[in-house]
Protein backbone atom coordinates (compact mmCIF):
# COMPACT_ATOMS: atom_id res chain seq x y z
CA UNK A 1 0.00 0.00 0.00
CA UNK A 2 1.37 3.56 -0.66
CA UNK A 3 1.76 6.17 1.64
CA UNK A 4 0.83 10.11 1.20
CA UNK A 5 1.61 12.58 3.68
CA UNK A 6 -0.66 15.47 3.09
CA UNK A 7 -0.32 19.02 4.96
CA UNK A 8 -3.73 20.39 5.40
CA UNK A 9 -5.12 23.74 6.94
CA UNK A 10 -8.53 24.75 8.10
CA UNK A 11 -9.25 28.29 7.57
CA UNK A 12 -12.53 30.80 8.51
CA UNK A 13 -14.15 32.70 11.16
CA UNK A 14 -14.49 32.22 14.64
CA UNK A 15 -16.84 29.98 15.97
CA UNK A 16 -17.73 27.95 12.60
CA UNK A 17 -16.57 24.85 13.86
CA UNK A 18 -13.05 24.04 12.75
CA UNK A 19 -11.74 22.83 15.46
CA UNK A 20 -15.25 20.87 15.77
CA UNK A 21 -14.60 19.52 12.20
CA UNK A 22 -11.01 18.21 13.66
CA UNK A 23 -11.82 17.05 16.56
CA UNK A 24 -14.83 15.03 14.49
CA UNK A 25 -13.02 13.53 12.06
CA UNK A 26 -9.78 12.30 14.39
CA UNK A 27 -10.98 11.41 17.73
CA UNK A 28 -15.29 11.16 16.34
CA UNK A 29 -16.22 12.96 19.54
CA UNK A 30 -18.09 16.54 19.68
CA UNK A 31 -18.46 19.36 22.40
CA UNK A 32 -21.01 21.56 22.88
CA UNK A 33 -18.83 24.05 24.55
CA UNK A 34 -15.22 23.98 22.61
CA UNK A 35 -13.10 26.85 23.42
CA UNK A 36 -11.77 28.71 20.98
CA UNK A 37 -8.46 28.19 19.65
CA UNK A 38 -5.32 30.26 20.56
CA UNK A 39 -3.03 30.67 17.36
CA UNK A 40 -3.33 27.33 16.31
CA UNK A 41 -3.31 23.65 16.90
CA UNK A 42 -2.12 20.53 15.64
CA UNK A 43 -3.20 17.03 14.52
CA UNK A 44 -3.08 14.14 12.66
CA UNK A 45 -5.02 10.96 11.14
CA UNK A 46 -4.50 8.33 8.61
CA UNK A 47 -7.20 7.86 5.90
CA UNK A 48 -6.97 4.91 3.59
CA UNK A 49 -8.65 5.46 0.11
CA UNK A 50 -8.41 3.19 -2.71
CA UNK A 51 -5.03 1.24 -1.60
CA UNK A 52 -3.17 4.32 -0.58
CA UNK A 53 -3.00 5.81 3.39
CA UNK A 54 -3.50 9.39 3.26
CA UNK A 55 -1.88 10.74 6.45
CA UNK A 56 -3.55 14.00 6.81
CA UNK A 57 -1.02 16.46 8.78
CA UNK A 58 -3.47 18.88 10.02
CA UNK A 59 -3.23 22.80 11.14
CA UNK A 60 -6.46 24.06 12.93
CA UNK A 61 -5.92 27.83 12.46
CA UNK A 62 -7.24 30.07 14.99
CA UNK A 63 -10.16 32.04 13.74
CA UNK A 64 -10.08 35.48 16.02
CA UNK A 65 -9.22 38.67 14.11
CA UNK A 66 -6.25 38.76 16.18
CA UNK A 67 -4.48 35.75 14.83
CA UNK A 68 -5.44 36.72 11.27
CA UNK A 69 -1.89 37.35 10.20
CA UNK A 70 -0.41 33.72 11.46
CA UNK A 71 -2.19 32.13 8.77
CA UNK A 72 0.08 32.59 6.15
CA UNK A 73 2.81 30.11 8.35
CA UNK A 74 0.20 27.18 7.88
CA UNK A 75 -1.73 27.57 4.76
CA UNK A 76 2.19 28.23 2.88
CA UNK A 77 3.34 24.56 1.55
CA UNK A 78 -0.54 22.84 2.41
CA UNK A 79 -1.60 20.32 -0.48
CA UNK A 80 -5.21 21.19 0.67
CA UNK A 81 -6.99 23.76 2.53
CA UNK A 82 -10.84 23.30 3.87
CA UNK A 83 -11.90 27.08 4.19
CA UNK A 84 -15.67 26.58 6.62
CA UNK A 85 -18.54 28.44 7.18
CA UNK A 86 -21.07 28.59 9.34
CA UNK A 87 -24.85 27.61 7.25
CA UNK A 88 -26.85 30.08 9.98
CA UNK A 89 -24.37 32.72 9.85
CA UNK A 90 -23.87 34.76 6.90
CA UNK A 91 -21.03 36.63 7.64
CA UNK A 92 -18.97 33.95 8.21
CA UNK A 93 -19.73 33.03 4.44
CA UNK A 94 -18.21 36.82 3.31
CA UNK A 95 -15.14 35.91 5.60
CA UNK A 96 -14.65 32.64 3.59
CA UNK A 97 -14.74 34.26 0.21
CA UNK A 98 -11.71 36.66 1.66
CA UNK A 99 -10.04 33.26 2.80
CA UNK A 100 -10.33 31.86 -1.16
CA UNK A 101 -9.56 35.17 -2.64
CA UNK A 102 -5.99 34.89 -0.31
CA UNK A 103 -5.76 31.32 -0.86
CA UNK A 104 -5.72 31.58 -4.58
CA UNK A 105 -3.42 34.42 -4.37
CA UNK A 106 -0.72 33.38 -2.04
CA UNK A 107 -1.13 29.69 -1.48
CA UNK A 108 0.20 26.76 -3.64
CA UNK A 109 -0.13 26.87 -6.73
CA UNK A 110 -1.76 23.26 -7.04
CA UNK A 111 -3.61 23.69 -3.66
CA UNK A 112 -7.02 21.85 -3.33
CA UNK A 113 -9.54 23.94 -2.00
CA UNK A 114 -12.67 22.42 0.10
CA UNK A 115 -15.50 24.56 1.32
CA UNK A 116 -17.38 23.40 4.50
CA UNK A 117 -21.04 24.51 5.08
CA UNK A 118 -20.96 23.62 8.99
CA UNK A 119 -24.04 22.87 11.14
CA UNK A 120 -25.94 21.59 8.86
CA UNK A 121 -27.91 20.09 11.17
CA UNK A 122 -29.45 23.86 12.16
CA UNK A 123 -31.42 23.92 9.21
CA UNK A 124 -34.08 25.91 10.99
CA UNK A 125 -31.65 28.89 11.79
CA UNK A 126 -30.34 28.75 8.30
CA UNK A 127 -28.83 32.50 6.61
CA UNK A 128 -26.95 30.90 3.18
CA UNK A 129 -28.60 28.72 0.94
CA UNK A 130 -26.92 26.04 -0.55
CA UNK A 131 -27.15 26.82 -4.14
CA UNK A 132 -25.75 30.45 -3.35
CA UNK A 133 -22.54 28.52 -1.53
CA UNK A 134 -22.33 25.59 -4.38
CA UNK A 135 -22.52 28.30 -7.13
CA UNK A 136 -19.37 30.00 -5.55
CA UNK A 137 -17.48 26.93 -5.20
CA UNK A 138 -18.28 25.41 -8.47
CA UNK A 139 -17.06 29.28 -9.82
CA UNK A 140 -13.89 29.06 -7.88
CA UNK A 141 -13.45 24.76 -8.80
CA UNK A 142 -13.16 23.73 -4.71
CA UNK A 143 -14.78 21.12 -3.45
CA UNK A 144 -17.91 21.91 -1.76
CA UNK A 145 -19.99 19.74 1.21
CA UNK A 146 -22.19 20.59 4.07
CA UNK A 147 -21.31 19.48 6.97
CA UNK A 148 -22.20 18.83 11.09
CA UNK A 149 -19.49 18.42 13.37
CA UNK A 150 -22.22 17.51 15.57
CA UNK A 151 -23.56 14.79 13.69
CA UNK A 152 -21.01 13.45 11.90
CA UNK A 153 -22.72 14.35 8.49
CA UNK A 154 -20.03 14.65 5.55
CA UNK A 155 -17.21 15.29 7.86
CA UNK A 156 -14.88 12.15 6.71
CA UNK A 157 -16.31 12.35 3.07
CA UNK A 158 -14.69 15.99 2.57
CA UNK A 159 -11.51 14.37 3.63
CA UNK A 160 -11.72 11.76 1.43
CA UNK A 161 -12.78 14.14 -1.52
CA UNK A 162 -9.75 16.01 -0.94
CA UNK A 163 -7.51 12.72 -1.34
CA UNK A 164 -9.44 12.77 -4.75
CA UNK A 165 -8.71 15.67 -6.23
CA UNK A 166 -4.92 15.58 -5.32
CA UNK A 167 -2.47 15.96 -7.98
CA UNK A 168 -0.93 12.52 -8.87
CA UNK A 169 2.73 12.14 -7.76
P1 LIG B 1 -12.11 29.38 16.63
O1 LIG B 1 -11.19 28.38 17.24
O2 LIG B 1 -12.42 30.53 17.53
O3 LIG B 1 -11.63 29.85 15.28
O4 LIG B 1 -13.54 28.64 16.36
P2 LIG B 1 -13.81 27.27 15.60
O5 LIG B 1 -14.09 27.54 14.17
O6 LIG B 1 -12.73 26.29 15.89
O7 LIG B 1 -15.19 26.77 16.25
P3 LIG B 1 -15.42 25.60 17.31
O8 LIG B 1 -15.10 24.27 16.71
O9 LIG B 1 -14.73 25.96 18.57
O10 LIG B 1 -17.00 25.64 17.48
C1 LIG B 1 -17.68 26.79 17.97
C2 LIG B 1 -19.00 26.36 18.59
O11 LIG B 1 -19.89 25.82 17.61
C3 LIG B 1 -18.83 25.25 19.66
O12 LIG B 1 -19.67 25.58 20.76
C4 LIG B 1 -19.29 24.01 18.97
O13 LIG B 1 -19.87 23.09 19.87
C5 LIG B 1 -20.34 24.53 17.98
N1 LIG B 1 -20.40 23.70 16.77
C6 LIG B 1 -19.35 23.34 15.99
N2 LIG B 1 -19.76 22.58 14.97
C7 LIG B 1 -21.09 22.44 15.08
C8 LIG B 1 -22.09 21.77 14.32
O14 LIG B 1 -21.84 21.12 13.29
N3 LIG B 1 -23.38 21.88 14.75
C9 LIG B 1 -23.71 22.58 15.86
N4 LIG B 1 -25.01 22.62 16.20
N5 LIG B 1 -22.80 23.24 16.62
C10 LIG B 1 -21.51 23.17 16.24
MG1 LIG C 1 -10.95 26.42 16.91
Amino acid sequence: MSMREIKLCLLGDSGVGKSSLVVRFVNDKFTANLESTIGASFMSKTLVVNDTSYKFQIWDTAGQEKYRGLAPMYYRGAAAAIVVYDVTREASFQTLKDWIRELKQYGSDNIVLAIAGNKCDLEDLREVSTRTALEYAEENNAIFCETSAKTAHNVSQIFTLITQRLPSE
